[in-house]
């Protein structure tokens, strides 16, 4: 529902308290100045600086800076007009019991009046005992039509110009989604400043510019990752299922009735190119790649996580359809226990919202930590499919030891691949890469003759896998995968001769 559908009709009935929660104050401001307008209602906006100021209609109740005085004025306002009034940054006094008591008579005292308090801030926390008292509505991001408003709204000073075709000014205006409103003009007035015009070539550089907000703001990570299918070497029932999926986020699927892709989570033992896969499938589908970064999510304040979790969901819903990866998920679970149940709150957040969201936003969970995974994130219906990347086959290896060779410019005909795979039992697609350059070393070294099998082998006879130097911890990780609980990515290769 449009926002200003909502907040009517929680105004309408009656809400004494309505908390939004928006870093686009000003955005919001318009809609509201715009609604008070259109259904005659006094105005009335306060913050800690200016104290009360009439925005429309009555006069601002005198003074009342400190905030449990402002809340004192409003409830002694006389209640001839039906007025809103609209608190800025109140989310800055939740640390104060009486602030929130008093908040709490008047969620009850205001429904019998014709006032309504509206609360204003970033964080969308709203204090436990205020929970059941006031209503919380979302504000979201501008989407692609009011992002095409503010390309109209640009101040142009004389010798400036919009010189955008239409095509153009679609992908500009898609480059520029998961911004906010003046965010958005600040990206295109830097384009303008820059060039004289916003043209169709200032479509690299404002998703550039979006790129460095999402990040420097928002722990989300572009990825200009360039991976392709033929990069991953093995992963073959993986690679299947991707390309059954491919079509699944056009017109065509939804006209035929086939529900949008949830995501998968790809588990296992470190090195097998669990976050390889997650790159390339950005690139394979062609859709925008953003990678959450779990670890920068968890901020020095109380609650805030869990608001920039939400908040980077919102995005990355308004940039869909994407690829929204979670590398490394059983980072948000590693905080636990020391910060009183925040991290797990965050990942009921994230489970949350995968459950619920209608969004084309494919998620890709990578973790290899399945320990300290909680049961219910494996739950089917979480994820479209789990899967487990094992140790790779010989088969595997062979095509492995072809992709690193290749990604050298070298042909994997010269090299004896299936020696190669032969005496690498154990070791994961990471120390496969890694014997290929420790032989490109050997080789450069010695008078930069050309590297050869035999280099690759020696490399292989220096390395010690993973799979023996940490053979109880993959044991178990393999283990699970026998248990059931998840696809294995590979084809089954029933005469492998792994050792681990
Ligand atoms: N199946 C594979 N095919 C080709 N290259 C691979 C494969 N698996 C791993 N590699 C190589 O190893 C590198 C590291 O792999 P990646 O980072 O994807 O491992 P991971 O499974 O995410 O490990 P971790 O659990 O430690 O995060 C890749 O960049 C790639 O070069
Ligand atoms: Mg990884």
């Amino acid at each position: 529902m449009k926002f200003i559908s909502e907040f009517d009709i929680n105004i309408r009935a009656k809400a004494a308290l309505i908390l939004v929660s928006t870093p686009e104050e000003s955005r919001l401001m318009n809609e509201i100045e715009a609604y008070a307008a259109n259904t005659e209602r006094d105005l009335i906006g306060w913050d800690i600086c200016a104290g009360f100021v009439s925005l429309r209609g009555k006069t601002a109740p005198a003074g009342g800076r400190d905030p449990l005085s402002a809340l004192d004025q409003i409830e002694k306002a006389p209640d001839d007009r039906a007025a809103l009034y609209v608190l800025h940054d109140f989310d800055a006094f939740w640390e104060n019991p009486t602030v929130k008591r008093k908040l709490r008579v008047l969620s009850r005292t205001l429904r019998q009046t014709r006032k309504s308090i509206v609360l204003t801030g970033v964080t969308d926390e709203l204090p436990v005992e205020l929970a059941a008292d006031a209503v919380r509505i979302c504000y979201e991001l501008p989407d692609a039509f009011e992002i095409n408003a503010e390309i109209d709204r640009l101040k142009l000073q004389p010798g400036s110009a919009l010189r955008l075709s239409e095509t153009g000014r679609e992908r500009i205006v898609r480059a520029a989604l998961g911004l906010t409103a003046a965010q958005a003009r600040h990206v295109f007035a830097k384009a303008i400043a820059a060039s004289g015009a916003l043209s169709d070539s200032d479509i690299a550089s404002v998703s550039e510019e979006k790129k460095k907000i999402l990040r420097e703001v928002e722990a989300l990570e572009y990825s200009d990752a360039n991976e392709t299918i033929r990069d991953v070497g093995g992963l073959d029932v993986l690679k299947e299922w991707l390309n059954s999926r491919e079509k699944a986020f056009g017109a065509d699927a939804s006209a035929y009735g086939l529900p949008t892709p949830k995501g998968i989570a790809l588990l296992g033992i470190p090195g097998t190119g669990k976050s390889l896969t997650a790159k390339m499938i950005g690139h394979h589908w062609q859709l925008p790649l953003i990678r959450l970064d779990v670890g920068a999510l968890f901020g020095s304040l109380v609650g805030e996580s869990e608001s920039r979790v939400r908040r980077a969901l919102k995005i990355a819903e308004r940039i869909a359809p994407c690829v929204l990866w979670i590398d490394e998920l059983e980072k948000a679970l590693a905080h636990g226990g020391s910060d009183s149940g925040t991290s797990a709150r965050v990942f009921g957040s994230i489970l949350t919202w995968m459950q619920e969201k209608k969004s084309d936003v494919f998620v890709v969970a990578t973790a290899n930590d399945i320990a300290a995974l909680p049961p219910e994130l494996l739950r089917r219906g979480r994820f479209d499919e789990i899967f487990f990347l094992d140790l790779p086959t010989r088969s595997e290896r062979r095509e492995i030891f072809a992709v690193h060779l290749e990604k050298r410019r070298r042909l994997p005909e010269s090299f004896d691949l299936d020696r190669l795979a032969g005496a690498s039992a154990g070791f994961v697609g990471s120390e496969l890469e890694q014997a290929v350059i420790d032989a490109m070393y050997a080789g450069f070294n010695d008078g930069q003759r050309e590297f050869t099998t035999d280099d690759i082998l020696a490399a292989l006879r220096r390395q010690v896998p993973l799979s023996v130097s940490r053979r109880e911890a993959i044991q178990r990780l393999r283990n699970w995968l026998k248990e059931g609980r998840a696809q294995s990515a590979s084809v089954p290769a029933p005469d492998e001769d792994e050792a681990a």
